[in-house]
């Protein structure tokens, strides 16, 4: 793993831990976090769950099990600051972590829907919106507040919006949320609140520093330093994104054909339609093939044999997804002053070696 902080613990693993496979091992999923992680006794834990709803409840996790049954969904989580690395490339983006391209990945989630849960409870026709809040207090918010964040109502009723206690049919990891973590298949990782213990209804999104003042998209020119909860653009719904996955960048690898393999994602409820490989930095393209798609809500694998040359070569990476968007060529056309939603062409550098100077 790449560790970009200890405490906060943030890490991401190589390209190649997730090559060539949907389900991403436990050991390779990358770890976001903005406070410490919480040891939570499954036994102990509580979920409440308040606000415009004609029933306060209160659960624990046989409760929440046994009135709700559990179903299970293969979403990819992806985080907004995923590729940020290629942002801080045009210009620098200071205080924030530069993320390469595996903050994100993919697993079978379980849990009950967060949607018969909000049935039970008896949501008031004025709300609008489903406010998360986890356990894990962070000292980077102002002023210091556990971690939060909310969603539309409309997302919150639908049946893949998940309360999830298992990963890949193992019990959530501490790291990953446990004992429960909210699951939203298609927004940014930031509003799947891990160690949750409180469910929210409201009339308007959440207060949370997190909702107001994080995960924002501030036009280029402002000063993040100076801007006031709300400022900028909420980020949810994640843009059509894609990157290589293997060789790595920079690999030198000898002359002739060889397969790059890479994820696209294409976030919201699309799904990646055709992604294609440029061998020599945007002259030429040809189609990748794509692997199995394995639902809405998770990314999908692609390969493509590109023909190295000797010395250094620029192979380039395009996705689409199902609602026709391309996504954009230049990473400085995205850039933003925190650094969120890099989905620019992937850029992958290749060395070729030549049989004689082997
Ligand atoms: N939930 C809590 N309680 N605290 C956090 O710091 N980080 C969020 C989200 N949920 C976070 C959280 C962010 S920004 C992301 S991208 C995902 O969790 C990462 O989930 P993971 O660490 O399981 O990969």
């Amino acid at each position: 793993m790449t560790v970009h902080g200890v405490t906060p613990f943030n890490a991401e693993p190589p390209r190649a831990a997730l090559a060539d496979r949907v389900l991403t091992p436990l050991d390779a999923f990358y770890s976001r976090n903005h406070g410490p992680i919480p040891a939570l006794d499954p036994g102990g834990w509580r979920l409440r769950v308040d606000g415009l709803v004609g029933r306060t409840s209160s659960w624990s996790l046989t409760e929440l099990r046994d009135r709700f049954g559990s179903h299970s969904e293969t979403a990819t989580l992806q985080c907004a600051g995923n590729r940020r690395a290629g942002l801080v490339e045009v210009r620098d983006i200071p205080g924030e972590a530069p993320w390469g391209p595996t903050a994100t990945a993919t697993a079978r989630w379980t849990g009950v829907r967060l949607a018969d849960v909000l049935d039970d409870a008896g949501v008031d026709p004025a709300a609008t919106d489903v406010a998360f809040l986890g356990t894990d207090v962070s000292e980077a918010a102002t002023p210091p507040q556990e971690f939060g964040g909310s969603i539309p109502l409309r997302k919150a009723r639908m049946p893949e919006v998940l309360l999830a206690w298992e990963m890949n049919g193992e019990p959530l990891p501490p790291v990953h949320g446990a004992p429960v973590r909210v699951v939203v298949p298609g927004y940014i990782g930031a509003r799947s609140v891990k160690w949750v213990h409180r469910v929210t209804v409201a009339d308007r999104p959440s207060q949370n520093f997190f909702q107001t003042s994080t995960y924002r998209l501030l036009p280029p020119d402002v000063d993040p330093a100076r801007t006031a909860p709300g400022d900028g653009v909420a980020l949810g719904l994640v843009a059509v994104n894609a990157d290589f996955l293997a060789p790595d960048d920079g690999a030198e690898v000898d002359c002739g054909p060889t397969r790059v393999t890479g994820y696209a994602f294409a976030g919201g409820d699309r799904t990646v339609v055709r992604v294609d490989v440029s061998p020599d930095g945007g002259s030429s393209w040809i189609q990748a093939d794509l692997g199995e798609q394995a639902g809405t809500w998770a990314w999908r694998h692609w390969s493509a044999t590109v023909d190295v040359r000797p010395g250094e070569q620029l192979v380039l990476a395009r996705a689409w997804d199902s609602s026709a968007a391309l996504q954009p060529a230049d990473p400085a056309s995205v850039w933003n002053p925190k650094g969120y939603a890099n989905n620019s062409w992937a850029r992958l550098r290749l060395r070729g070696r030549s049989a004689h100077t082997a």
